[in-house]
């Protein structure tokens, strides 16, 4: 059940030119891959969503990855251990995990939730491939590093999706390459679960600021990527 939590900085450590790995001791006890969390920036009105990368019950630690922005995230990175941190959580849904050959697509710092995914799939023995792409070099994740395409990830997703017969495809990053990978998975008539980013306002589904549009059994509907999602069918998105 989501709740608000007092949590404590237990690591901070940067992973690429601007990214952050973070890890936070709370009394959060349970999370899934595809969650989020939202974080009070003190300098900031609202709060900051960002996906669960990690999250170990016993040792009590949530991981966060995330990349500087603005105001919130420039915050964020300056916290030091031991800190305090005012956040809420579990937030939303989860990626449907299934006993299928899986490929995990992550762009940029997309990644973040796809490395949670990995763990959680690789516990349950299930077969996966994960990818992932950086605009350039110094922006590779540290953590990520053993699975990183050249250049994009959409370049040779098709022929990966051929040549290890993949079932399904799990995926998060910029809505336009998550676009494409929706497309390429129903042209290659195989599932997609679509991680979505929405700027949000509220993150609990009562603003309405982070709606998309599904297509479901002949009519579009509207879902708020904060409580319906983030995590939704690819072949069900309207892309914009
Ligand atoms: C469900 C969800 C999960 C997310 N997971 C992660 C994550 O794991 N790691 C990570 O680094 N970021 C993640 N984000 C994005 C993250 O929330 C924003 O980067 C952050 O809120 C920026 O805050 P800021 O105050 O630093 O920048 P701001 O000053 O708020 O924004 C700086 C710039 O970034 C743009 N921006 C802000 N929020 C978003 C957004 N959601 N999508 C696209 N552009 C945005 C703004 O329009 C502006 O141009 C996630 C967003 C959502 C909705
Ligand atoms: S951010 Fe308010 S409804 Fe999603």
């Amino acid at each position: 059940m989501k709740k608000q939590f007092i949590g404590k900085i237990n690591l901070i450590e940067k992973v690429s030119i601007d990214a952050y790995k973070m890890e936070i001791f709370s009394e959060l006890e349970e999370a899934y891959p595809g969650q989020f969390i939202s974080i009070l920036c003190p300098t900031q009105t609202l709060r900051r969503p960002f996906s669960i990368a990690g999250f170990d019950k016993e040792k009590q630690l949530t991981t966060i990855i995330f990349k500087l922005k603005g105001d919130g995230t420039n915050y964020l990175k300056d916290l030091k251990i031991g800190d305090e941190i005012n956040f809420l959580a579990p937030l939303g849904n989860t990626f449907e995990i299934e006993n299928k050959n899986c490929l995990l697509v992550g762009a940029g710092i997309g990644i973040a939730p796809m490395l949670f995914l990995k763990k959680e799939l690789d516990k349950k023995n299930i077969k996966n491939y994960l990818v992932s792409g950086f605009k350039s070099d110094d922006e590779v994740i540290s953590g990520s590093d053993e699975n990183v395409v050249g250049g994009s990830v959409l370049d040779n997703l098709e022929q990966i999706i051929k040549d290890k017969k993949i079932e399904i495809v799990y995926s998060c990053g910029p809505q336009i390459v998550l676009k494409k990978i929706s497309e390429i998975c129903l042209s290659c008539d195989i599932e997609s679960q679509i991680a979505m980013e929405k700027v949000m306002a509220c993150s609990i589904g009562v603003c309405r600021g982070c709606v998309i549009r599904l297509a479901k059994e002949n009519e579009v509907v509207y879902a708020s990527v904060c409580k319906d999602g983030p995590v939704f069918k690819g072949s069900e998105i309207v892309w914009e």
